[in-house]
């Protein structure tokens, strides 16, 4: 393991281990911290495992944090071509195999890693202690926006992503946050910038195809979470509130003064709800 540190909004900087592991087919580069329950964060696109600065420091009390780089992202390898959501998913267990973590995890994804935590509960449902679906969509992509989707794919690919980058980066943060934070916004513009483009378009194109995840929200069991920003332009609250009343155990919470980025604008108030996951236990569990 290398020791690093990464600097999270609110809290003093902190030690964390990164290592890349060996997957049969993929080498992923991982950001852990803490011990108890093991947590998994998947962070959103096209960023990298430091968008969980905040819970890589503030959680590390109850948690065995892991904050890995899905492939094509940060300085894990990448697939050129498509990635699906199906495929990150099965990284995940290979991930948590290779690290050793037998117990049920608590599994929290952001947008991207909202759509991968879904095909993970539907396809590991047994390593679930919990979910925590942070500023996400259970709905498919319309025929049009996958058809942009695969555009700007073939876009980034030729060209990079600048454009790309450029677009997206004024819908992630809260107005506030634009305002206060610059540092926190050109950060984040940094990172994208710096993904590989072929990891942006074999995402792009998994993220076109992703399944609508509607049909399986009844037959989550787990204690799950759905986190939304207040002021969230990507994945609406509305619509949070909306998928999350399908679920049988789930509890909507509204992050105030926040985004689309919520726990990385307001990592003491999201660290604070998924705390109250440290210790559920699944309807009927013993
Ligand atoms: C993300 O934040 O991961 C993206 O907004 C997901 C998407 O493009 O649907």
């Amino acid at each position: 393991m290398l020791a690093g540190n990464l600097t999270a909004k609110g809290a003093a900087t902190m030690d964390v281990s990164t290592c890349s592991i060996s997957l049969p087919d993929v080498s992923l580069r991982v950001a852990c911290a803490g011990q108890g329950r093991p947590l998994l964060l998947v962070h959103g696109f096209p960023l990298d495992h430091a968008m969980w600065r905040g819970q890589l420091a503030g959680l590390a009390a109850d948690f065995d944090v892991i904050a890995p780089d899905p492939r094509g992202f940060g300085s894990s390898a990448v697939t050129p071509g498509k990635v699906t959501m199906d495929g990150f998913a099965r990284d995940l267990a290979a991930l948590l195999d290779a690290l050793d973590v037998a117990d049920e995890v608590v599994l929290c994804g952001l947008s991207m890693g909202g759509y991968i935590a879904f095909q993970f509960a539907r396809l590991f449902p047994e390593r679930l202690a919990g979910l925590v679906l942070c500023d996400t969509r259970a709905a498919p992509d319309t025929p049009e926006a996958a058809a942009a989707r695969l555009q700007n794919a073939d876009k980034v690919e030729r060209s990079g992503p600048e454009e790309l980058v450029t677009g997206m980066l004024p819908k992630l943060f809260s107005p506030l946050t634009q305002a206060q934070e610059p540092a926190l916004v050109e950060a984040t513009r940094q990172i994208m910038l710096k993904t590989d483009r072929r990891g942006i378009a074999a995402a792009l194109r998994g993220m076109a195809e992703r399944p609508d995840a509607r049909p399986m929200l009844s037959s989550i069991r787990v204690p799950t979470l759905v986190l939304a920003g207040h002021d969230d332009a990507i994945s609406p609250p509305s619509e949070m509130r909306t998928f999350a009343e399908q679920i049988p155990c789930a509890r909507f919470v509204e992050i105030p003064r926040a985004g689309h980025m919520a726990p990385l604008e307001q990592p003491e108030a999201v660290n604070a709800t998924i705390r109250t996951l440290a210790r559920a236990r699944a309807p009927g569990a013993t």
